[in-house]
């Protein structure tokens, strides 16, 4: 399947908030994701298919790379978007400085740990009990760039 990985704009925003409310029991709302627009530490992507197909969060602050969420439609897994998404997104921190990226993720979502395991994420520390609804321990997974 053809798709790009592009900057979210403001007219991916229904559907992102769409994604997070089929993925995330927390879901990100339109008002929050579209101020990540006017934030100039964040640099959200999105996956553009026949549609958007994904996307994916990354806030930085004095040189540390935070993935807050990366999500991709049902009917558009398990065909490469999610590593794109991912890679573009460690690239671009990488690019502008950034020493290290950091996400958190439930310890039951082993297609997502699969997919940061093979993209040279390492464990740094379990968040006990960070996600609630339900409750589960958040594993920290941390990929240094090498300088
Ligand atoms: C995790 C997620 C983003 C992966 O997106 P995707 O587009 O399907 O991922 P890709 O096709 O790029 O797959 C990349 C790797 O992820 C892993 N993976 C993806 N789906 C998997 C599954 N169902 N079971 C096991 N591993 C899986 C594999 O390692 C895969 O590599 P491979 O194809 O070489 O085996 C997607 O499953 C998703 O949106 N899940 C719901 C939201 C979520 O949990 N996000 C993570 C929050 S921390």
């Amino acid at each position: 399947m053809n798709f790009t990985v592009e900057k979210m704009k403001g007219e991916h925003i229904p559907r992102v908030a769409e994604l997070e409310r089929q993925c995330f029991s927390q879901p990100w709302s339109e008002k929050g994701l579209a101020e990540e627009l006017d934030n100039e530490n964040s640099h959200f992507l999105v996956a553009v298919a026949d549609g958007l197909a994904g996307y994916i969060g990354v806030q930085e602050i004095c040189g540390e790379a935070y993935i807050t969420n990366v999500a991709v439609f049902e009917d558009y897994r398990k065909r490469g978007i999610g590593r794109a998404l991912l890679e573009a997104a460690c690239k671009g921190a990488e690019g502008r400085g950034c020493e290290f990226i950091t996400l958190e993720v439930r310890e039951s979502n082993l297609s997502a740990i699969a997919l940061y395991e093979s993209e040279g994420f390492e464990v740094a520390g379990v968040r006990k009990n960070f996600y609630s609804d339900p409750t589960e321990n958040g594993i920290i997974y941390t990929k240094n760039f090498e300088r």
